[in-house]
């Protein structure tokens, strides 16, 4: 049997594009998905939460854990980017919105979840990152706090993956590229100029990331421990 077969895994921004197809890619696979978000995703059995409230945040845990037993699995999938302002124009209020989600969100997420874990003896875990963390994306659209962000959350799941990997609790984060989701949409007139800064001539389909970070939780991926994916066809070749 596969670990896929029954694991309890908690997707968070499970109504958005990547989470969304997550939970399917994972469904699809076996795994009995809880898809928190804030708002209902179609996909999974959903429990709302802000993953910026450490409350509930605690209490999504727990609803997993109660509803199944112990949670084996998370990947951390909320996430904003900024209005695009130039940084000296930015209020601090958008600043800590979107460090608020992709940040804090993404450590009380995997905090919350690696207790239970730690105490059953092990899980998986895995963070979106993006390529921003690494490659600095920041033309035509302006999103100098997002890449902060986004460094931030790769360097959050190497110390996590030092600190917990020798108790059974393996992290890893996947840094995708340009992918074809509601997060984009609004930025309609910058999608041509970011098809040319690929290798591949275009954005990914949310399925295909989701793919990956379930490659990431199985036992194929056994030895990746605080590694990063980066899946951005060919971007930053260029
Ligand atoms: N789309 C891309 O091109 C791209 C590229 C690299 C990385 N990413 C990252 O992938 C992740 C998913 O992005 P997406 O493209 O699916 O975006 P999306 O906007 O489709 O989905 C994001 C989801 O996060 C949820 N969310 C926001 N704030 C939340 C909060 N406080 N609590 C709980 N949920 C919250 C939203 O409700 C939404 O459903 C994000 O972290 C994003 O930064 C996206």
């Amino acid at each position: 049997m596969s670990w896929y077969q029954g694991a309890r895994i908690a997707v968070t921004g499970a109504a958005g594009g990547i989470g969304r197809a997550t939970c399917t890619r994972l469904a699809d696979l076996g795994a009995e998905v809880y898809a928190l978000d804030l708002t209902e995703s179609p996909v999974g059995r959903p429990v709302l939460c802000d993953v910026t409230d450490e409350r509930s945040v605690a209490t999504a845990m727990d609803t997993v854990v109660t509803a199944g037993g112990r949670i084996d699995g998370l990947v951390t999938a909320a996430g904003v980017v900024e209005d695009d302002v130039p940084a000296e124009r930015m209020s601090v209020a958008e600043f800590d919105r979107v460090l608020g989600v992709n940040l804090k969100g993404t450590f009380l997420s995997c905090t919350a979840a690696a207790r239970q874990m730690l105490d059953a003896g092990g899980g998986r875990i895995v963070t979106v990152s993006s390529m921003s963390g690494t490659h600095i994306v920041n033309y035509p659209q302006k999103q100098s706090v997002y890449n902060a962000s986004k460094a931030a959350v790769s360097a959050l799941t190497r110390s996590l993956a030092v600190e917990w990997g020798p108790r059974g609790v393996r992290i890893n984060a996947i840094a995708p590229g340009y992918v074809a989701t509601p997060l984009n949409d609004l930025k309609q007139h910058m999608h041509a100029a970011w098809k040319e800064g690929t290798v591949a001539g275009r954005f990914a389909d949310p399925g295909e990331i989701a793919a990956a970070i379930a490659w990431l939780l199985g036992d194929d991926a056994a030895y990746c421990m605080g590694t990063e994916l980066l899946m951005d066809g060919g971007f930053a070749l260029r």
